[in-house]
């Protein structure tokens, strides 16, 4: 029997809304085909935006999309993207696949994109390859309100309003596919791009320095702690990439189709986030104790071969309820650490690593990864409560079986999300919820067999359904609650 305690009475940190980002980039079918249709497809769309994609990430409450890039934003040209579509500049997408860009989809359409879906916009800029003047203008044409070049350009292709960049990026990976640089070097290249990031007006723009590429054979602290040392001071947040390969790179594995041992090597892999967050805090606490720089984590999920027949360059792999415990339990992570982490993007949102919708054509799927996400958002904006778990520890990586957050809104509600990690066995909960006398609101859960997920021809083979089964006691001034999580599981129980 697994005891779980939660503290009513002990609040602890916000949980920020945008730690249940979205990123997008310009690869493979994730624009294109994904999100943007244009304005000419037969699929139902609004100003080119699917409407079946734009409704389903509404109903996420996404918070935030990242865009244009990943490796594809350190080769972006801005202006190559605005103005009159048939005018617009072709390019070879180097990075993802060799395909032609068309650039129809530009700065316009992403905001347009993040007016229909209701979220903050996040920018990434590109340092590899542009200027410092590029990456001033980008900023000029969205955001000044006022008489000046690009401010003129940007009401003559028809959007004399200024736009709201909430955050912005400069660079990425500047480590790799964005330019290959050293920490001491980036360090001082972002100090000077980030100079020319101006504020116009009353709005402030959040910058994001390009943080460290981790995995668990290469954590990569030295970067955090030369960009915090270096630039520290001129940064609102540093970014941190970590990716669960279960594998090798050069020999991934299946997405569909695997053992129990991947399963766990899967598990046990993304739960290094929890290490990784940890400890890249701890090297930024040394230069800034007040947890000002919030850490950024703008690029995680799970990386697996991609599906068969498909092209190697635009990865797309199906998503099961293995992705699932990945989600449920990463984003578990984030919550327990939102004093430091300010964001977090998965990668991506359409068709793209561990997406959270898929399509084909005219179709569209979500995926139980989407259906977490939707099952988490309550956490949005919500206060971290302190909770502990005693449970067992399962394989032979000695995972956790159980992993949880609990939170509490505005309202009082509190909600907690429990995973049971076991590919097998159920798990006995006794819960007391502390200095509260509460019931259940409401309980939903998301299960099935590990290997479970979603077709074209089967949408709703997993899905969210009410968690039922869950006792509870009033005893003196705490809650008792009793219940029992089906293996590989993904629960929220509300209480208020
Ligand atoms: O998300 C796919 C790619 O992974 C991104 O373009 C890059 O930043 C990372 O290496």
């Amino acid at each position: 029997m697994a005891k779980y305690g939660i503290r009513a009475d002990k609040k602890l940190y916000p949980i920020h809304p945008e730690i249940y980002g979205n990123f997008s980039e310009h690869l493979g079918r994730c624009i294109y085909e994904g999100i943007y249709v244009g304005e000419d497809s037969p699929i139902p769309n609004v100003n080119g935006m699917r409407t079946d994609v734009v409704e389903a990430l509404k109903k996420l409450s996404l918070p935030v999309l990242r865009w244009p890039g990943g490796c594809f934003a350190d080769e972006y040209h801005w202006k190559d993207g605005i103005g009159e579509k048939a005018t617009r500049k072709k390019m070879v997408n180097t990075h993802w696949g060799g395909v032609v860009e068309d650039n129809s989809f530009g700065t316009h359409e992403f905001m347009e994109l993040c007016r229909q879906v209701g979220c903050k916009a996040y920018i990434n800029g590109n340092v590899g390859s542009g200027t410092v003047q590029e990456m001033a203008e980008w900023i000029e044409y969205m955001t000044f309100d006022g008489v000046s070049p690009m401010a003129e350009l940007r009401a003559r292709n028809g959007h004399p309003e200024p736009w709201k960049v909430d955050f912005f990026g400069v660079g990425n990976e500047n480590w790799g596919c964005g330019g290959n640089m050293r920490p001491e070097y980036y360090a001082d290249v972002y100090r000077r791009y980030q100079t020319y990031v101006r504020n116009f007006g009353k709005e402030r723009i959040y910058k994001i320095a390009c943080g460290a590429g981790t995995s668990m054979e290469t954590p990569n602290y030295e970067w955090t702690e030369t960009l915090m040392k270096n630039a520290g001071r001129y940064m609102n947040g540093l970014s941190l990439h970590y990716y669960t390969v279960p594998g090798d790179w050069k020999d991934k594995t299946s997405a569909t189709g695997f053992d129990e041992d991947l399963y766990y090597i899967t598990l046990y892999r993304s739960l290094f986030m929890d290490e990784l967050v940890t400890r890249h805090g701890t090297v930024m606490d040394r230069y800034d104790p007040e947890k000002r720089v919030g850490m950024i984590v703008d690029e995680w999920g799970t990386w697996y071969d991609v599906e068969p027949g498909t092209n190697p360059g635009f990865l797309y792999q199906q998503n099961t309820m293995r992705d699932a415990m990945v989600a449920g339990t990463t984003l578990n992570i984030f919550n327990k650490h939102a004093d430091r982490v300010r964001m977090a993007n998965i990668a991506q949102t359409v068709n793209v690593l561990q997406a959270v919708i898929l399509t084909d054509g005219a179709q569209m799927i979500l995926t139980p990864t989407y259906h977490v996400f939707e099952m988490y958002k309550v956490h949005q904006g919500a206060t971290l409560l302190d909770s502990c778990l005693e449970t067992d520890r399962i394989s032979q990586h000695a995972i956790p079986q159980l992993q949880e957050s609990a939170s509490m809104d505005d309202q009082g509600r509190i909600h907690a999300t429990i995973c049971n990690l076991s590919a097998t066995e159920s798990a006995p909960v006794e819960l007391t919820i502390q200095c509260a006398k509460v019931q259940v609101a409401e309980a939903v859960i998301l299960t099935g067999n590990m290997d479970d997920h979603n077709t074209f021809e089967n949408g709703t083979a997993v899905e969210p359904a009410p968690f039922t089964g869950i006792q509870t006691q009033v005893a003196g001034e705490n809650t008792l609650a009793s219940f029992t999580l089906p293996a590989c599981s993904v629960a929220r129980i509300t209480f208020q």
